[in-house]
This record gives C-alpha cells, structure tokens and sequence, in this order.
C-alpha cells in the first residue's frame, strides 16, 4: 500500500516563527499558564483548535470575489441556502456569525428555567447557552464513550436507556429538546452511529420532543459511518449525511469546522414557526435573514466548503492523518483516547500524569510542558473547562482530564506531524518533572479562555 498523500498542492505560505525552550518558559509565565493568552506568532504548531483555521481552496478564494455584498437577497446568499438544504433537506436555513450565535438563537427560544436540554455530550458553548438561558444542560453519554483506554466503533453515542429513564424522570414537557453532537468534540472527537442517530429520533417522536443535531464535523462524522457501520460502504458522505439529517427536526452548525471556512455558521430546521421566531432574534443580534452576522464572501466560502468538505479523498487523508497520530504514540505507550477521533488526538491527562490531581488540573500543566517543550498549543478538555466547585469550594472535577490537539484542516503537512509526535513522546519520557497549576484568575462562564495559572 503507498503513503495517503495530502490531496492538495500549496499555493500560498504562512512563516513559522521559531522559539528555544527558554523563550517559551518566559512566554508561558507571561500568559499565566493560558495557552488562550499566548500571542499566535509565539506558537509553532498551533492545535489549540480545528475552528476556523482551515486553509481555504483556490475555489474559495475565488467565491471570496464573486461574493455579492448587497444588503438584501444577495445572490450568495442563495448559493449558500442551497448548498445548506441539499444536505440537511430542511427548508428554513438561517445564517449567523458562528455557531455560537445559532446556539444563542435557538436556546433563548426553547431554553428557560426548570427545563433541561440532553445531548451525548454537549460543548462548552453550547453548555453555556443552555445554562445561560436558564435551562439544565445533562449529558447522556454511553458507557464505552466514558472509557479511554476502550476502542469502541461509536464511542459518542448517547445511551438510549438513560434518555428513556430521564424523560420518565422529569416529565417529556420539562424536555424542549435533545441535541446529539456530531462528532463529540469533547470526549474525543468519536463519531455517533446512524443507527444511535435514528434510535434517539424514535425515543424523541414518542415523546414529543424535537431533535437536534449540533452538525459541526457532520462530514467526518459521515466517514466514520461508512467505513465502520454495516450497510453504509458503498454509499456516498452526501447520501449519509442525507440520511442523518433527515431524522433531525432541526441543527445547528459551526462553518469554522466542516464548512472549511474561517468564520460562519447557521440553524437549519423545518419548523416554520420555530424559523419565523428564530429569525426574528436574528435581526435584533446577527443581521437581515439573507446574510445573518456573515458578509456575502463569507457564505461564498461556506457554500463551496460544505461540498468540498464530502469530497472522499479530501476525509480517507484527514482521518488517516489523525490516526497515523494515535499508531506514532502508540509506539511509546503514551495515553490516549482511543480509538483517535475525527479531529483531534486527545490526550489522557490523567493517565500521563498520575502524580497531579484534579484539582490542580493535570490538562492544563500538560498544555504548559508540550509548548515549552515544543511550541505545541493544545487545549484542556478537562476540570479547568468543566469542572464546578462545591458549597465549601472544592472542585468537583470533570470527568475525564484530557489534552485536545486538534488538527486545522488542509494546514500542516506529515513532517510538521511527525515532529509534534516526536515532542509529545519527549515529553513523556520526562513526565515526572511536570508539576499542577493552581487557579489565581477565573470569571463565571466558559473561565477556561481567561482563567489565570500559577504553577506549583
Ligand atoms: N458545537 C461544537 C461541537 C463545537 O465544537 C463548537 C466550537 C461549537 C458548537 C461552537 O461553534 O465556535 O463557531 O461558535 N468549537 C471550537 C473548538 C471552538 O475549538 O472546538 P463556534
């Protein structure tokens, strides 16, 4: 079998600004142990997020100057709309600035107090909308999914027995809706099954309950489904994302991830009703319904990016690169979730570092040693992004504390690849040096993009 080779050439470059080790110990320190509050120029290979980092194609640059820029009914506009619908096959499509602006959307309509909002695992922003909305944010993850170390086709299935027994709990009209996050982003990219997708459609229909699909990597997720789900080999990503959508009553979408676009995002759903409220918010927050927070380039952008983005040479290279990851730190047994995901490796922090205890956040003192080792920036996934406090102001930690390197699409080649594994197995090696932080700054919501670190 020959090497995957990226299947794209480069046209344009971005320079690469190297550091020494003793530099970055004085940039961390500066940063107070924040990957956040690190200047981009002083990282190396930045996968802090796969987020609209994507390298754009000479497509899209080109969509960039056909983007018509007037105020209503502009033609990029309907470009995009089209693009949305042959997918999702919903009929209402609203664009907004991101897929933050969505969540805020949909949640202020069909979020509020006493009511609770069930996802697989839901994502720090769209945890916070919910909460910020007043309603309970409950995750129902299925067992295997909780399992680090326990490769699982689908490990981010939702437990349909557990959505059963909670909507018998508390009462279906407690319930505005469930929401599955394709993939999930935050235990460990691992895709969810068509046959999960559609076993949660029919609890929801008995029920009464809308469904949403949170549609940000739909088309790795897709991927996943055809080559590791019976009945789906020989069928197209855009025949399986068909499919999938076609159980939702409704999604949202971050163009930044599988749009292939810097920015963008948008609620799609069928609902009419639901759409003439949702677009009336859109007005007083994002923009006119036909470009939402987005100029006419930008939904350019996404249009092309949303086919592309299907293109089946363009995801076999993007899960291998991933993967080729996971077999490099295999050869050093370094801890991982397994098997890797669609967009990221993730670290298992605790398994890496056994010696630091959650409350002095592991993730993060391991996101501190990679880029001082490396100009690597990762994220915490962990007890600094989720964890809580208790009455007497002890963390009630996360559960799992996890390092997310995510991959930009289409940006580093292999030896920029080969070089980030090399750096994290160094790391390794030498983990018993590597001391917890301790929190000196942090603000209510999503604290993890400001918080302040001393290290211990
Ligand atoms: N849902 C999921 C699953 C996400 O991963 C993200 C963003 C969002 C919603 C929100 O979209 O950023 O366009 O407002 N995730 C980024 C990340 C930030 O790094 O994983 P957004």
């Amino acid at each position: 079998m020959h090497t995957i080779i990226e299947p794209f050439k480069i046209k344009s470059v971005e320079p690469i600004y190297f550091t020494t080790p003793q530099q970055r110990q004085n940039i961390l320190q500066k940063a107070f142990y924040n990957p956040f509050l690190i200047q981009a120029k002083d990282v190396m290979i930045d996968l802090l997020t796969d987020s609209g980092t994507s390298a754009m194609s000479s497509e899209q640059w080109a969509g960039i100057m056909r983007g018509d820029e007037s105020y209503a009914g502009s033609e990029s506009f309907f470009r995009f709309e089209t693009a949305v619908q042959n997918i999702t096959g919903m009929p209402y499509i609203i664009p907004t600035h991101q897929g933050r602006a969505a969540e805020k959307i949909i949640f202020s309509i069909m979020g509020g107090k006493g009511k609770y909002v069930i996802s697989n695992t839901l994502f720090d922003t769209t945890r916070a909308n919910i909460e910020f909305s007043g309603a309970e944010a409950i995750d129902l993850l299925c067992a295997e999914g909780k399992l680090p170390s326990v490769p699982a086709p689908f490990k981010g299935n939702l437990d349909i027995e557990a959505l059963e027994q909670f909507i018998m709990a508390k009462g279906a009209r407690r319930i505005p809706l469930v929401i599955v996050t394709i993939t999930n982003n935050s235990g460990g990219g691992q895709p969810v099954s068509m046959a999960n997708i559609r076993a949660v459609k029919s609890v929801c229909n008995k029920h009464h309950i809308p469904f949403f699909i949170d549609a940000c990597r739909f088309a790795e997720n897709c991927y996943f489904i055809k080559t590791r789900e019976d009945g789906y080999a020989n069928k197209s990503i855009l025949e399986i994302a068909r499919e999938l959508f076609s159980c939702a009553d409704g999604c949202t979408m971050s163009a930044k991830k599988d749009g292939l676009a810097n920015i963008g995002g948008f609620l799609a759903m069928r609902d009419e009703t639901l759409a003439m409220q949702s677009r009336n918010l859109l007005i007083i927050t994002e923009g006119f319904p036909t470009y939402g927070g987005l100029a006419g380039r930008d939904l350019e952008a996404i249009a092309i990016g949303l086919n592309e983005v299907m293109e089946e040479p363009y995801l076999k290279y993007r899960i291998r690169s991933i993967e080729y990851i996971g077999e490099k730190l295999d050869t050093a047994g370094v801890p991982y979730i397994k098997p890797t995901g669609g967009h990221a490796v993730y670290l298992d922090a605790s398994a890496f570092l056994p010696h630091i205890s959650p409350d002095q956040y592991p993730g993060q003192a391991l996101c501190g040693a990679l880029y001082v080792a490396g100009g690597i920036r990762g994220v915490e996934i962990g007890s600094v992004m989720f964890g809580k406090y208790r009455e007497d102001g002890s963390l009630i930690p996360a559960g799992m504390e996890l390092v997310r390197l995510a991959i930009p699409r289409r940006v580093y080649t292999q030896s920029h690849i080969d070089y980030t594994t090399e750096v994290i197995i160094n790391v390794f090696s030498q983990r018993e040096n590597i001391t917890g932080y301790k929190i000196i700054y942090e603000t209510p919501y999503l604290r993890h993009f400001t918080a302040r670190f001393e290290s211990l």
